[in-house]
């Protein structure tokens, strides 16, 4: 199986590039940031906030999240729901950063992402696919872009759809996890020595594919 890594902090169009790259090669796209939504939506919903002040392996054992595929597309459910809409939001998005810093998520969602990579050939993205899931992924990509060129993409994506957030609160948002992300004790977001660097500032969508693909043809011969 072949399996692709790719890595970056929030914002730095991971997800789209990625999902349009397997489109490409006809793999399977595994957005991991979505199981970490689920798990800080499970939180959320019990009524704990950020400081997860709480017994968190005793909820776990009494969490399911998975992922289906429809039509190609990933859904997340959370406990036999899809809760694939529900979890992109700001509030979503720190709970998901809160929930990814703690040792016992980390390991509850792991085997789970191997074997979607055992089991298909794979772009999978996130923030320690290189450096901790998948070591031995075929072709390793830190994706980057500057963190205002981040909070505009981001901030652009929220308007459109009808979310009340500034630029500036994107921005902030961005800026604090990039720092939650990078300064976890556990698992935390770096490039992976043998990934290749990416740094898709000054490129636009179409550009930022094909350079991904570039890279993954480069190394595997596929393209
Ligand atoms: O990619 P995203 O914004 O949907 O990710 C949500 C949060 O989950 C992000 O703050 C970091 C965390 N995350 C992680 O720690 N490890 C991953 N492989 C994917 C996401």
């Amino acid at each position: 199986m072949i399996s692709i890594a790719i890595d970056g902090p929030a914002g730095a169009g991971k997800s789209t590039i990625s999902r349009l790259a397997a489109k490409k090669l006809g793999y399977i796209y595994v957005d991991t940031g979505a199981l970490y939504r689920a798990v800080g939506l499970k939180f959320s919903l019990l009524g704990y906030d950020a400081s997860l002040d709480c017994d968190i392996s005793a909820i776990l054992s009494e969490t399911s999240v998975d992922i289906r595929f429809v039509n190609g597309e990933q859904r997340v459910f959370l406990d036999g729901e899809d809760v694939s809409d529900n979890i992109r939001t700001p509030a979503a998005s720190m709970m998901a950063s809160a929930v990814s810093a703690r040792r016992e998520v980390r390991e509850f969602l792991l085997e789970m992402q191997r074997r979607l990579a055992r089991e298909n050939n794979v772009v999978m993205d996130g923030r320690d696919i290189g450096t901790v899931v998948l070591p031995g992924a075929s072709v390793k990509i830190y994706l980057t872009a500057s963190a205002e060129e981040r909070a505009g993409r981001r901030w652009r994506e929220l308007a459109e759809k009808g979310e009340k957030i500034t630029l500036k609160e994107v921005y902030d948002d961005i800026v604090k996890r990039d720092y939650n992300d990078m300064h976890r004790d556990i698992a935390p977001l770096k490039k992976a020595e043998d990934a290749v660097l990416a740094d898709t500032t000054e490129c636009t969508l179409e550009e930022s594919v094909e350079l991904v693909l570039k890279i993954v043809g480069e190394r595997t011969g596929e393209n």
